[in-house]
């Protein structure tokens, strides 16, 4: 039996190897971190920043950082255990699939469709709003939103989205640029990261003295504010539920903000980059993590203390390109920096766009080599060598989601899919402990129970307090999820139809 179990799983290592044929182990541990950062930074922190204060935190929005980083910490943990362990590219996906079996790793290459996928659309959607800004609001209302939102002007005139027509051709613009398999090397990726940090360095900076200590009284949104209505009186937000306000909206504006930290996984993908993974790997996903915590509270209170947060929930005032709208409306004299930010901001959401489609049509890639989705989604490109029709595929769903869907929603999915894999991934490390307690762990996350719980203890509150709409269409993607997988996925598993030779965490432990 240990004969044929070690072969699939030199093969899986080979056929890794082989797929990443022409790529070198050129990247080191500053590079890693970069790339997380690359990554991290993008529309989480420059647009949902506004809107966690807006809905549910106000000023405490740096607390709702400070939760959503500790959750992020403990799923840090052990990604970077899992990563140093199994350095193969993949991330979670293939971890599972190689740990806890197919139907687990079916579920988080579902969950995770979820969060690059949507996160594509949601950073999109930004990526429009500052497009707008930057043009001066010269695109009009009903281009530039989804059906599903409208607004009433000063003039009474109620303006209802059509299509989000810049989101869906940035995302046409990168998918053509990745079929012809245009790569970030990591010198572009380090000139944006350091475009995107001095801007976030420079907004602290100035920002810092144009702080009102009265807008950050009171800290949390009192129980009974009352509800804020456009100008036609149509409730923009409401502060009634337990996640709108107090401290309920610190957990409630840590679900909103969590967006800005995913990305540091994605840092795992790049494994079989690294020159020394089973050190760097660690380094690269919780050094990435730590830089962004530290940008992301000081950022957190120069913008509430910049603008007052109830701004930040009128669509007419700061609810988008709230940072350009608080640097304009607020720091005077510094009008200039407002374009400069903007424009920076776009050439950040689109590396982070871009990484999100590249990560997904990979895991694509993955799912389909395997056989569990169509073959179609491992076609390669004859020329260009991309897997294009997953790149084609991808463009369409993503691009209906980013038409058609109000950021605020395709943001949250987003973060229900990145939050169930880390809590899988979190869970998946005590369980590996128990069923492989001597398998080579280069890195080790200390106290794994504690963090194994806490993780999955944290990242579940923040799905809770996802409000319950997306909640429920969340449950619908996964249900739906499960049926693929038992009518299509699971009878052309090409694993399981070699199941006597499926390496299992014991075989791991065989054969060492
Ligand atoms: N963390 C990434 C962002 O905020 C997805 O855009």
């Amino acid at each position: 039996m240990s004969l044929f179990v070690r072969k699939p799983l030199d093969q899986l290592l080979a056929q890794a190897a082989d797929n990443e044929k022409g790529l070198k182990r050129t990247l080191g541990a500053g590079n890693l971190v970069a790339l997380g950062i690359g990554a991290i930074i993008g529309a989480g922190l420059f647009v949902r920043t506004a809107a966690a204060a807006g809905q549910a935190a106000g000023p405490g929005v740096t607390l709702s950082f400070i939760i959503a980083a500790i959750g992020c910490a403990f799923a840090g943990l052990c990604y970077a255990e899992f990563a140093s362990m199994i350095p193969i590219a993949g991330s979670a996906y293939a971890y599972s699939y190689v740990t806890m079996g197919e139907l687990i790793a079916w579920v988080i290459g579902w969950a995770l469709i979820m969060e690059y996928a949507l996160g594509a659309a949601t950073v999109s959607i930004a990526w429009s709003e500052y497009l707008n800004k930057l043009l001066g609001g010269a695109i009009p209302y009903e281009w530039c939103h989804s059906p599903f939102e409208s607004f009433t002007d000063t003039n009474n005139i109620t303006h209802s989205g059509i299509m989000n027509a810049p989101a869906l051709a940035i995302l046409l613009v990168l998918t053509l640029l990745l079929i012809r398999g245009t790569q970030e090397s990591a010198a572009v990726n380090a000139i944006i990261v350091f475009v995107k940090v001095a801007i976030v360095i420079l907004f602290i900076a100035i920002g810092w003295q144009f702080i009102k200590p009265e807008n950050h009284t009171p800290y949390l949104i009192p129980e009974g504010t009352k509800a804020i209505t456009d100008n036609a009186g149509k409730v923009l937000t409401s502060y009634d539920g337990f996640f709108k306000h107090g401290w309920g909206g610190i957990l409630g504006g840590a679900a909103i903000v969590f967006f800005a930290f995913i990305g540091f996984d994605a840092v795992s993908t790049a494994a079989q980059e690294a020159k020394n993974p089973k050190r760097d790997m660690p380094i690269g996903i919780l050094g990435s993590l730590v830089v962004c915590t530290i940008l992301y509270i000081l950022f957190g209170h120069v913008l509430t203390g910049v603008a007052p947060w109830t701004d930040f929930v009128d669509p007419e005032r700061g609810r988008e390109a709230s940072v350009a709208y608080a640097i304009s409306n607020y720091m005077k004299g510094y009008e200039w920096l407002a374009t400069g930010v903007t424009v920076a901001i776009l050439a950040g959401f689109s590396s982070v766009i871009l990484v999100m489609l590249m990560g997904q049509s990979r895991i694509f890639f993955t799912m389909s080599n395997d056989g569990l989705l169509p073959k179609a989604f491992g076609a390669i490109h004859p020329k260009y060598k991309t897997p294009y029709k997953a790149n084609w595929i991808l463009f369409v769903f993503v691009g209906l989601f980013a038409a058609f869907v109000p950021g605020h929603v395709a943001g949250d999915l987003t973060s229900f899919g990145t939050l169930f894999a880390f809590v899988l991934v979190s869970a998946g490390v005590w369980i590996m402990r128990k069923k492989a307690p001597n398998m080579e762990r280069p890195f080790k996350t200390p106290a794994y129970k504690l963090v194994s719980i806490l993780g999955v203890v944290i990242c579940t509150g923040m799905i809770v307090a996802i409000d319950s709409r997306t909640l429920q269409f969340a449950g619908i993607w996964m249900i739906v999820g499960l049926v693929v997988y038992f009518v299509y996925s699971r009878k052309r598993s090409k694993l399981r139809s070699y199941a006597d030779i499926l390496p299992t965490a014991d075989d791991f432990e065989k054969n060492r």
